[in-house]
């Protein structure tokens, strides 16, 4: 059931076709390289991209921006350990900077991570670090059709062979992405991340959760995990089961922070919090803003609140849900089960005649672009090359943002793309970055003249 009404608009327009033509070509057919204001319905990303409620403008407003001991930051801790359950926090400009704090405490050369799915950042992190990302997810994350409530798990199984390989003592951390982003943005069960305790616990590693999507996650295990199907159980009561399990949390307040910026380390073990303090005053700020303003940090403290909030999560991921199935209604393929931030195209499926080197779903970006001002985001051999996964075109729903004829255009845009697939030209890079990891910000492309 719909949750909120508008306070505040903004313009939104829709170039002319000539116009989209020339700004895709002018892109480099990278929709990273456009203008906003070139873009109708921006589906690009979930993060920070969302409205922020009027409670979260007001606290915003009386945001405490002293340099030490900031009272927002008080809020924020209140509201990390009532939500979340742990004591320490270490605010960060965003989710790829706690990364950068805790995984610079946690590893050296030579260490190996293994991951349910290490989403792109947090792999490049890693490799900063000079240690190896493994992803162990299970079987059923990589196909688009499987029915299993909880694709985004991780595989203890897999994750038991690389340590049979390199030794335990080359694992110091384990990690659990919550929901999965990189394997369709799927959900985890709390079994699951309770095994994962107990295997890192086996291997003497530490347990991290990527809590990003924490409160969609807990909105999913209610609905799909035998043990909470109570309809009385409560989203913080989960997310605070699920997240205890870990040692520490990285968190991007982009996502379930409900913020346009923030994020940050949380723990409850006073060495982890003491080292990644004296990292984060050198990469991100003192300890009490870490690279916020105090007003950004005051609006996360009641972001946090509203997202484990059941009016809203259950509003969240059934809006999604929807997208989902109005996508699939078309004749769309899309990935299933729908995640609880972005619907998933299956490019493969969609465009048969384009093989991975001419990067289907980058093709499909491109053309969602061309027929109607639609930006998504390419998650494939384009974003991934060297890995073995479906060719995915993310199609993410910021939060609290868009209203069903926003997607009634997106699904009429998509049919009409796939009205004619054969006609799609594959793609080939023209220009690529010197970090072979985040290629897809910034390489710069073009049609494939003999492709189709
Ligand atoms: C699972 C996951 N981890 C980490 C990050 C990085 O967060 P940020 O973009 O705030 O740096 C993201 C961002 O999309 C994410 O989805």
């Amino acid at each position: 059931m719909v949750a909120y009404k508008s306070k505040m608009v903004e313009r939104i327009r829709l170039p002319s076709r000539e116009q989209r033509e020339h700004n895709l070509d002018a892109a480099g057919y990278n929709v990273f390289n456009l203008n906003s204001e070139e873009v109708f319905i921006d589906l690009l990303t979930d993060s920070g991209t969302g409205a922020m409620s009027d409670a979260q403008w007001a606290a915003l407003i009386r945001g405490d921006e002293a340099y030490a001991g900031s009272k927002s930051f008080d809020r924020l801790e209140s509201a990390v350990r009532d939500v979340m359950g742990f004591s320490h926090i270490v605010p960060t400009h965003q989710g790829r900077g706690a990364e950068n704090v805790l995984y610079g405490s946690l590893l050296s050369e030579g260490d190996v991570v293994l991951n349910n799915t290490h989403f792109d950042t947090t792999r490049a992190h890693v490799a900063n670090q000079g240690a190896d990302p493994v992803d162990c997810p299970v079987e059923t994350a990589h196909d688009p059709d499987s029915e299993d409530p909880f694709k985004g798990n991780f595989s203890i199984d897999r994750a038991r062979t690389v340590v049979d390989e390199v030794g335990a003592e080359h694992v110091p951390v384990v990690v659990q992405t919550i929901t999965n982003n990189s394997a369709a943005g799927q959900p985890v069960s709390v079994d699951n991340t309770r095994r994962v305790r107990e295997f890192a616990d086996e291997i003497d590693a530490t347990f991290v959760i990527d809590a990003c999507r924490f409160a969609e996650n807990a909105y999913f295990v209610t609905q799909r995990e035998d043990e909470f199907a109570d309809p009385e159980t409560d989203i913080v009561d989960v997310t605070r089961e699920q997240l205890g399990y870990a040692d520490a949390i990285v968190m991007s307040g982009k996502k379930d922070g409900l913020v346009n910026v923030g994020g940050f380390v949380a723990t409850d073990d006073r060495t982890l919090f003491e080292r990644c303090k004296q990292r984060a005053i050198l990469y991100e700020g003192f300890p009490t803003y870490g690279g916020m303003a105090g007003r950004d940090v005051a609006a996360m403290a009641v972001g946090l609140r509203e997202a484990v909030e059941e009016a809203y999560v259950a509003d969240r991921v059934e809006q999604v849900r929807e997208f989902g199935a109005q996508l699939a209604a078309a004749d769309v393929p899309v990935y299933t089960p729908t995640s609880g931030h972005a619907v998933y195209l299956d490019a493969g499926e969609a465009l048969p005649h384009l093989p991975d080197e001419a990067f289907p779903g980058q093709a499909l970006v491109c053309e969602l672009y061309r027929e109607g001002g639609v930006r998504g985001v390419e998650l494939g051999s384009f974003a991934f090359p060297d890995t073995d996964r479906p060719e995915l075109v993310r199609l993410a729903v910021p939060r609290r943002t868009y209203h069903r004829e926003h997607f009634d255009h997106v699904v009429e845009t998509a049919a009409s793309v796939l009205e004619s697939p054969e006609e799609i030209p594959g793609l080939e890079i023209t220009a690529n970055p010197a970090t072979p990891e985040l290629r897809h910000f910034t390489a710069e492309l073009e049609p494939l003249s003999d492709s189709v």
